[in-house]
């Protein structure tokens, strides 16, 4: 697995990603800019405090996809769902350790918070979210008719 998707010019999002399914097409676009933001933040050490800002978008972030993510599922009916919001309650999770971190001022956060986020692309967006686009993709065409 290719884990240097153009990480020299901080752009991480390429369209291999797309799910075809827009309103969750954008909201995964906006987690690739959060991870840009702090690829950015970790290459040209950026002042510690701002770290804080980007914990609290990336909450905000999944609050309403995994809330999408998951009642587009129930909707449509996708099979075997417990196992991806179990993957949805264990990057909750993680937010809520970075939070913790970020008060203990963990000088390594940044680093870690990308290593994390790399890793969620790679497995997660990349191929688990793959596992229900067609039945939501479906569902989404029938409720449009
Ligand atoms: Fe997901």
């Amino acid at each position: 697995m290719d884990t240097k998707i153009n990480e020299s010019s901080h752009k991480s999002w390429n369209n291999s990603y797309l799910l075809d399914i827009p309103m969750i097409d954008k909201q995964h676009i906006n987690f690739f800019k959060l991870f840009d933001k702090l690829m950015l933040m970790s290459k040209e050490n950026d002042s510690y405090e701002n770290i804080n800002e980007v914990i609290l978008e990336l909450e905000k972030y999944t609050y309403n996809h995994f809330n999408t993510e998951e009642s587009l599922m129930r909707n449509a009916n996708v099979e075997n769902i417990d196992f991806h919001i179990l993957q949805h309650k264990l990057f909750i999770d993680k937010v809520e350790e970075f939070k913790l971190a970020y008060t203990y001022r963990n000088m390594i956060l940044v680093d870690q918070m990308v290593v994390f986020m790399r890793k969620w692309f790679l497995m997660h967006i990349s191929e688990v979210d793959r596992n229900y686009a067609n039945t939501v993709r479906e569902y989404l065409e029938k409720r449009n008719q």
